[in-house]
């Protein structure tokens, strides 16, 4: 339990080895489940709950802070990293309410199967008043699910985000205290979870632009103690501005696919195009989707297996079209050994990409000069693409 100021603490949870997310996100540095405590001077609120297997953090917190009523529990969000304990939150505290939106109730009667005699509803805007403090809820979907909310806490200018602007980052220090650390962390974050929904983050960013806020408590992460550092860096990611740099995750059997792939970074690099190279075989696809965030150009390189891409070139592909980066160029290098349609089933996987498909280059076994001249091609077409958008 830790006090971030009078009357307003954290009671979450500091999870060290969590290392995936659904089965599928790397979170290398671990997270926090962040809860917090409200205690008014008439009622008192908790602020979503832990992971259900952290619930002893969360309870022995609620003890250690002297907690014998809980009038309110407000859920944020329905995921169960941060709702999932709110049934043992009510058997514990009978008299606590929970609540939240129509949407996140639904959510939480179907996952959680919580009692519909337990919820209030709130309304975007709709205020609620602890005696000294007033919580005002402000709907923030699609950060990354489409019920999320947020509440401010008008008297101290907080705003407890949720998932929104949040790090996977186990740490002991309460607030940030090496910004370098957290914007990775933070950038990881939004390129696995909340690239996909760039536009709708727009939105909620101009919806809360009006308030004056002083600190961003997110559930996951250190808190934003000068909240313009996470802000700002949201302002850039979600921009529409990309970069001149090329982002090529590839996959090498025979290594053909390889000379092509490293011969194209030298060749982009001689063009002063900024390049990230992944190999697929072992590289972390968090740091792909970091890649991602900003990249102007993707290539993805892959051999031929069974007449189709290898299937670590086509996972990668299908995870980049889920996280729809604003990416605008795309293209494709490789090899094959006596035919094959990888280039057609890559550019199928990649359909909800806006991007533009320059000339791929696919040759037939290892690489020849007239291959080498291919990706030189391509090279020069990237560096006049770029050009053509006014980033090189
Ligand atoms: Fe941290 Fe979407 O849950």
């Amino acid at each position: 339990m830790r006090k971030i100021i009078k009357n307003i603490y954290e009671v979450g949870a500091i999870d060290w080895d969590r290392r995936l997310f659904d089965k599928l996100i790397p979170t290398p540095d671990g997270t926090t489940y962040n809860a917090y405590l409200i205690k008014g001077s008439e009622k008192t609120a908790l602020l979503d709950t832990v992971d259900p297997p952290k619930s002893d953090t969360l309870f022995n917190n609620l003890a250690k802070a002297g907690v014998e009523k809980i009038d309110y529990v407000i859920s944020h969000h329905g995921e169960q990293d941060h709702s999932g304990c709110i049934n043992e939150v009510l058997l514990i505290y009978p008299e606590a309410k929970v609540v939240t939106n129509p949407k996140c109730k639904a959510m939480l009667m179907d996952l959680l199967q919580t009692e519909e005699d337990k919820f209030i509803t709130v309304e975007d805007d709709q205020t609620l008043s602890l005696g000294d403090k007033t919580l005002q809820f402000i709907y923030t979907p699609w950060v990354h699910w489409p019920e999320t909310m947020s509440t401010y806490v008008q008297e101290d200018k907080i705003l407890f985000s949720c998932d929104f602007f949040g790090s996977h980052l186990a740490t002991s220090s309460l607030f940030v205290d090496d910004e370098g650390v957290v914007y990775e962390a933070a950038k990881r974050y939004y390129a696995e979870i909340m690239m996909p929904f760039r536009s709708n983050i727009k939105k909620n960013m101009e919806r809360l632009a009006p308030f004056q806020i002083d600190m961003i408590a997110p559930s996951h992460g250190p808190l934003y103690d000068k909240p313009e550092f996470i802000v700002n860096a949201y302002k850039d990611w979600i921009s529409d501005e990309v970069k001149n740099e090329v982002v090529i995750p590839y996959v090498s059997m025979h290594e053909s696919t390889k000379l092509l792939v490293e011969y194209l970074v030298e060749a982009l690099i001689e063009r002063n195009v900024a390049v990230k190279q992944f190999n697929l075989a072992s590289s972390d696809l968090g740091k792909l989707a970091m890649a991602l965030v900003d990249a102007a150009t993707i290539v993805i390189g892959t051999g031929t297996v069974l007449t189709g891409a290898h299937p670590k070139a086509a996972y990668a592909a299908v995870l980049v079209n889920a996280l729809r980066p604003k990416t605008r160029f795309a293209s494709i290098v490789g090899s094959y050994g006596w035919g094959g349609k990888m280039v057609e089933q890559i550019q199928q996987l990649l359909v909800n990409m806006k991007v533009e498909f320059i000339e791929p280059v696919v040759v037939k076994g290892v690489p020849k000069q007239e291959g080498f001249e291919a990706v030189d091609k391509l090279a020069d077409q990237i560096l006049t693409k770029h050009k053509q958008i006014g980033i090189a």
